[in-house]
């Protein structure tokens, strides 16, 4: 894409030559979105939207000071540092974080997103940087939902546009099972309090967020596990923009090489 091309690329590179800076990427906050004259050595630009959608603990989910934090907001702002672009995190509904990169409205996204075959289809993905699968959260006393074909006729909450969606989505490829009446809501949260509500019997979703949601509601809904769907968890990047997929790759590699993978890993709880 044209943002991060080559001849913008050669062109900041020769600015900043002319200009005498680069390394680090402080102080040039004015400019958003791929409009920068600066940034690092590298050539690509001195700050980066990264979208997110702030719903789904431990990865993405908004503090006590009201600001997006988590595995993956940790994750990317490290990655920020390593590669030399500042990060601007921007909240958004899940459904709308693709399309949004496809507008220019952000620059990448991380939210504990899946890289399934789909997406590739509209946006490239970095290296994988964590292995997700989907389970179920039912009510503490259901015996009757085991597997996910015991889904079949019962009514499901997922949040909208993820993976545990599609698998309960009929005419999906990676549907798993037909026949289940789907409520798509905004937020996973939202889908946890309808089946605590009694308005459906399950809630499919990614298995570290279903940890969190069932210690948070103390004793009234309790995980099943079927057999593992892995998936893995991957940072979604416009398709072309090589430079900085790069930049996110070698990061990524630093980080899982020298340990601090883990350490966020264990001080997010995001085993
Ligand atoms: N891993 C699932 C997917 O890719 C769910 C991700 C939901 N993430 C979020 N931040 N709400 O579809």
């Amino acid at each position: 894409m044209k943002k991060f091309g080559k001849v913008v690329a050669v062109m900041m590179t020769a600015m900043m030559v002319l200009s005498g800076c680069g390394g680090a990427s402080s102080g040039n906050t004015g400019a958003t979105n791929g409009n920068d004259t600066t940034g690092n050595e590298s050539g690509l630009p001195s700050k980066v939207v990264v979208g997110t959608n702030a719903e789904f603990p431990p990865f993405e989910y908004i503090a006590e000071n009201g600001q997006p934090d988590g595995f993956d907001i940790a994750l990317i702002k490290e990655v920020g540092q390593r590669a030399g672009f500042e990060v601007e995190v921007k909240n958004m509904d899940f459904d709308a974080l693709i399309m949004a990169m496809e507008t220019d409205g952000i620059d990448m996204a991380i939210a504990g997103m899946t890289a399934t075959e789909d997406r590739k289809q509209q946006v490239d993905f970095s290296d994988p940087y964590f292995n997700a699968s989907q389970v179920m959260i039912v009510k503490s006393d259901n015996d009757s939902i085991k597997t996910f074909q015991d889904l079949k006729g019962k009514k499901v909450a997922v949040q909208q546009g993820t993976t545990g969606d599609l698998m309960v989505t009929e005419g999906d490829e990676s549907c798993v099972v037909e026949g289940v009446e789907v409520k798509r809501m905004n937020k996973g949260a939202d889908a946890v309090l309808d089946l605590m509500n009694g308005g459906v019997d399950a809630v499919v979703i990614d298995a570290n967020p279903a940890e969190q949601f069932v210690l948070a509601n103390d004793g009234k809904i309790k995980i099943v596990t079927d057999e593992a769907v892995n998936e893995e968890y991957a940072i979604a990047i416009p398709k072309g923009e090589t430079e900085l997929k790069d930049a996110v790759n070698k990061a990524l590699a630093e980080m899982k090489a020298d340990g601090t993978m883990d350490k966020l890993a264990e001080q997010y709880d995001a085993n």
